[in-house]
C-alpha cells in the first residue's frame, strides 16, 4: 500500500500547501486531486512565499513527480501565470508536472457564469472565489463539460465554441448587469491554451496504478477542507467537488484500499473565508486578534478571514468522514498570549446538548459550548523540538488527541518549512 492522503478537516486555509511541502521529502509522486484555482496553498522556505493554486505542493523539490488528477478542474489562464511564477525558480516543470487527460477544463465563460450566478443570489451569495469552479463542475456532471484530453483534438476549438454560446445565453438569462468583453477573455484563453499544450497530458489513473505497482509513494494532497465538500460540507456554501477521503479514490482513479495514512490538518483556532454558518465565529477583539496575528486573508481573493475558536464537533465529524489516522496541528504560535481558550465540546441545538454535527447548524439552532483552557504565554516559532513545547500546549494537545482520538503527530509553529515540530 503505497498511498497517504492530506486533507484540510475545516473550511479550507489550514495550511496544506506547508505540509504538503514539508512532507513531499518522504514521497515519489504528489498528486492533486481535485478543485481548482480557488484553492491558495503557501510554502515558505529560504525567506520566499509562494502560493500555489492548482500545481501540487511538491513542485519545488528536485525528486517528485506532481500529478494533476483527473478530479482538479484547470483554468488555463491562470494555470499559465503559476507556471510564470515558478519560472524564475528554475523548476524543471515540463519535467516534473504532468496532467490528467481526464480533468476538466475552466473556460472564460465558467468564470462569468459564476460571477453571474452569485450576483443573481444577493445576500444568498455562497462567497465564490469566482474562478467559476461551480459551472465547471456543473457541466461536468451534467455531462456537458471540455477535458483536457479534448485539447488533442483538432477539432476541439468547435467543441469550445458551442459550450461558450450556450454559456452566454445562460448567462443573459441570469438577467442580472455582468460587464465583459469576451473576445478579449477568449485571446487570453488561447494563448493560454497553446502553453498548456507544451506540457505533458496523461492516462493519469494509468499512471498513478502502475507505480504504486513499481512500489513508489504517493501523497495526494487536498484543496479546500471537509466543511466545504460538496455532500458533507455546510451546504450550500461549500464548493462543488468532494475534499474529503472519498475524493481522492475518485479524482485520482485509485481504489480505497490502496489508501494507507490520512493527515487531517487543522488550526488550533477556526477560520472561514466566504458566506455560511460558523458557530464558533468571534465577532469581538479576540477574533481580529486572531485575524491579526494569524494574517487570516484569503491567498486567493485577499479577503479578511472570518476567525473563532476550535470546534471540536465539527473536527470530530470531519475525522469520522475521512477516516483520519494522524492529526497535524497549525498555527499554535498565533495563539500565544491570549488571556485564555475556549474550545467547543459540544452543541445546544433546539433545546438538547448534542455532540454530533447536524444538519442544520445556522446561529438559530445551534450555540457552541465550551470548555475553558490556560494559554500558553511563551512564543513558539522558534521551537525546533516537542520537549520544547509549553506545559499549556501540551495539556491542550493531550485533550484534543483524547477528544479525537487520534494522535496529533505534527505542531506546526510559523509558516517556514522549517518551523514544523514532529512528535
Ligand atoms: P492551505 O490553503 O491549506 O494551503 O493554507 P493557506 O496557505 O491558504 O493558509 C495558511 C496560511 O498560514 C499561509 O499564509 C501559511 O503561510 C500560514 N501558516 C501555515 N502554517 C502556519 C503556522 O504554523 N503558523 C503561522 N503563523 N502561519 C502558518
Ligand atoms: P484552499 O485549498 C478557503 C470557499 C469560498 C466560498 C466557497 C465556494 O486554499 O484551502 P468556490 O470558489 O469553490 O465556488 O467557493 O468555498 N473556498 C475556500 N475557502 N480555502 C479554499 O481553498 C477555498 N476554496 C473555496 O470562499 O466560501
Ligand atoms: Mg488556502
Amino acid at each position: 500500500m503505497a498511498v497517504d492522503l492530506l486533507l484540510g478537516l475545516q473550511w479550507g486555509d489550514e495550511g496544506k500547501g506547508k505540509i504538503v511541502d514539508v512532507l513531499t521529502r518522504d514521497y515519489d509522486i504528489i498528486a492533486r486531486f481535485q478543485g481548482g484555482p480557488n484553492a491558495g496553498h503557501t510554502l515558505e522556505f529560504d525567506g520566499i512565499k509562494h502560493v500555489l493554486r492548482t500545481i501540487p505542493s511538491g513542485i519545488f523539490h528536485k525528486k517528485a513527480m506532481n500529478v494533476i488528477g483527473n478530479g482538479v478542474v484547470i483554468d488555463p489562464v491562470v494555470f499559465v501565470k503559476e507556471l510564470e511564477g515558478l519560472d524564475q525558480f528554475d523548476i524543471d516543470y515540463k519535467a516534473k508536472l504532468i496532467i490528467s487527460r481526464k480533468a476538466h477544463l475552466i473556460l472564460p465563460t465558467h468564470r462569468l457564469l459564476d460571477a453571474a450566478s452569485e450576483a443573481s443570489k444577493g445576500k444568498a451569495k455562497i462567497g465564490s472565489t469566482l474562478k467559476g469552479i461551480g459551472p465547471t463542475y456543473m457541466d461536468k456532471t451534467g455531462r456537458n463539460g471540455m477535458r483536457i484530453g479534448d485539447l488533442e483534438l483538432d477539432s476541439w476549438k468547435e467543441k469550445y465554441r458551442h459550450l461558450a454560446d450556450k454559456h452566454e445565453a445562460m448567462i443573459s438569462f441570469y438577467n442580472v448587469d455582468i460587464q465583459y468583453d469576451l473576445e478579449e477573455m477568449e485571446v487570453e484563453f488561447f494563448d493560454a491554451v497553446e502553453r498548456l499544450k507544451e506540457l505533458t497530458f496523461i492516462d493519469s489513473e494509468e499512471y498513478l496504478n502502475e507505480a504504486i505497482k513499481a512500489g513508489k509513494t504517493i501523497l495526494a494532497e487536498g484543496a479546500q477542507g471537509s466543511l466545504l465538500d460538496i455532500d458533507f460540507g455546510t451546504y450550500p456554501f461549500v464548493t462543488s467537488s468532494n475534499t474529503t477521503a472519498a475524493g481522492a479514490c475518485t479524482g485520482l482513479g485509485i481504489a480505497p484500499n490502496k489508501v494507507k495514512e490520512v493527515f487531517g490538518i487543522f488550526k488550533a483556532y477556526t477560520t472561514r473565508v466566504g458566506s455560511g454558518p460558523f458557530p464558533t465565529e468571534l465577532f469581538d477583539e479576540v477574533g481580529a486578534e486572531m485575524a491579526k496575528v494569524g494574517h487570516e486573508f484569503g491567498a486567493v481573493t485577499g479577503r479578511p478571514r472570518r476567525c473563532g475558536w476550535l470546534d471540536l464537533v465539527a473536527l470530530k465529524y470531519a475525522c469520522q468522514v475521512n477516516g483520519v489516522t494522524q492529526l497535524n496541528m497549525m498555527k499554535g504560535d498565533v495563539l500565544s498570549g491570549f488571556d485564555s481558550l475556549q474550545v467547543c465540546t459540544a452543541y445546544e441545538y433546539k433545546g438538547k446538548t448534542i455532540t454530533h454535527f447536524p444538519y442544520n447548524i445556522e446561529p438559530e439552532n445551534v450555540t457552541p459550548i465550551y470548555t475553558e483552557f490556560p494559554c500558553w504565554k511563551e512564543d513558539l516559532t522558534k521551537m525546533t523540538s516537542a520537549d520544547q513545547l509549553p506545559k499549556e500546549l501540551n495539556e491542550y494537545i493531550d485533550f484534543l488527541e483524547k477528544e479525537l482520538e487520534v494522535p496529533i503527530k505534527i505542531v506546526s509553529v510559523g509558516p517556514d518549512r522549517t518551523q514544523t515540530i514532529l512528535r
